[in-house]
């Protein structure tokens, strides 16, 4: 459920009419809605109860700070992949103990930010991190929180791009070496091991999956308290699926994936953390666009909208479905037209949708992307030199601009030219 809904024949994002944010700031532009974010948010807080956790938005899908504060101010975690995500996060005010440092790669530079920032644990991917992390704690007279991530050898089912928990993915260490890698970081003096970690892939709409890697973590547990470790947090990941077609899909609900999480190791005496993203933010977004033109083209129609594939890559990437809806409600039973909706970028990949059933438009008519919150702003680039997207968060019937579009001005700015030329 979302707080995207039409009223008086009009799209609203809660109580305000998106023509009238499209008015104010121009077309395109991402929205986002605070009662949705909220209660995505609280979902999983409801799910995990009683058991002590905590729910670490994965800041990768949505990163603008005011909506890191409006889910910090709730109480959440943030799981972050980078320096900068980290910084995005401390300027939302999250404190570090509610901040856990992901990804495969982490830089040295990035280590000593956040351990001097202050952090809840790193979730190390591989031995060479380890060792680099004990030696820049060390180096700095602290003790890194350590989890490692475990790679369980399970298809999570989905789109092989986003898929993570394979054997032949680039993500953790193997489960099988777990006893010795633990070994390792236990001998290793800048460490602290403090749990497991482990995230099986993205947009994930069955909970098989996730039962077979939990049941793996739980067993693990065990086996590392029995070798002397002390595990007291699990990090059990991100990545529960969303419905991206308001018909036909019916991905697990947050209760279900709470009622799994306690059935598999909800009775190991752990602090539970997960890391959602897609799941808080996806359908709390949309991206709104106008019709530039109406094309006919030989045998199929476009629909040639102000927005591109740069500003939201995942049809052409991933051959994501966004369902599109008209901002002005169409009749019922109004009659449909089947276009090929593109936006202005020089390639055919530019494509958002094809053959797509769509109530009779006219240009300049706004239309928006649903589902477009997870993983749209924070993929958007300046390809063929159009500004990023602007955003915007809506509060009941209050909204603000939370990132402008750039001008040319700033866009051309950031080029500078050699003093040979
Ligand atoms: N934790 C880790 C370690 C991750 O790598 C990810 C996502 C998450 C949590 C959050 O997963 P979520 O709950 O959002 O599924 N750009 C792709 C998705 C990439 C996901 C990468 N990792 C897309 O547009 O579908």
């Amino acid at each position: 459920m979302d707080h995207f809904l039409y009223r008086n024949g009009t799209l609203h994002a809660e109580g305000v009419a998106i023509p009238d944010i499209a008015a104010t700031v121009g077309t395109p532009f991402y929205v986002y809605s605070t009662a949705t974010l909220t209660r995505h948010y609280r979902l999983f807080t409801d799910a995990l109860a009683p058991l002590p956790h905590l729910v670490c938005f994965a800041i990768k899908s949505l990163s603008n700070v005011a909506v890191l504060k409006t889910l910090g101010n709730l109480g959440a975690g943030m799981d972050v992949v980078s320096g900068g995500e980290y910084l995005r996060a401390k300027a939302a005010g999250v404190p570090g103990e509610r901040i856990v440092f992901s990804g495969v790669g982490k830089t040295r530079e990035e280590m000593r930010l956040a351990l001097t920032g202050g952090i809840r644990q790193f979730n190390v991917e591989s031995e060479p991190e380890l060792r680099a992390l004990s030696e820049v704690a060390t180096s700095l007279g602290l003790t890194a929180p350590i989890t490692i991530r475990v790679n369980p050898d399970v298809d999570a089912r989905t789109h092989e791009k986003i898929a993570t928990g394979k054997k032949e993915n680039k993500f953790g260490i193997p489960i099988a070496r777990a006893s010795e890698v633990y070994a390792e970081a236990a001998a290793l003096p800048g460490l602290q091991v403090v749990g497991i970690d482990v995230h099986i892939g993205s947009q994930l709409t069955e909970l098989e999956p996730f039962e077979q890697a939990y049941l793996k973590v739980a067993d693990l547990t065990r086996r590392l308290r029995s070798e002397g470790h002390t595990i007291t947090r699990l990090d059990l990941g991100g990545g529960l699926g969303i419905p991206y077609t308001r018909s036909n899909e019916a991905p697990p609900l947050p209760t279900d994936y709470g009622a799994l999480i306690k059935r598999t190791v909800g009775d190991l005496g752990c602090e539970i953390e997960i890391e959602p993203g897609r799941l808080i933010s996806g359908n709390a977004g949309l991206l709104v666009a106008s019709v530039i033109y109406i094309k006919n083209g030989e045998g199929r129609d476009f629909l040639i909208l102000d927005a591109a594939m740069n500003d939201l890559v995942r049809p052409s990437m991933y051959g994501a479905h966004h369902d599109i809806v008209t901002v002005a409600e169409p009749p019922v039973a109004a009659p449909t037209q089947e276009f090929d909706v593109v936006g202005p970028v020089c390639e055919t990949g530019d494509t958002f949708a094809r053959g797509r059933e769509l109530p009779l438009v006219a240009e300049g008519d706004l239309i928006a992307f649903r589902s477009a919150g997870a993983y749209g702003a924070v993929m958007a680039s300046e390809y063929n030199t159009r500004p990023l997207v602007p955003e915007v968060l809506v509060n009941g019937d209050h909204f603000a601009v939370i990132r402008e579009r750039p001008t040319f001005d700033e866009i051309l700015r950031r080029d500078t030219i050699p003093p040979w030329l």
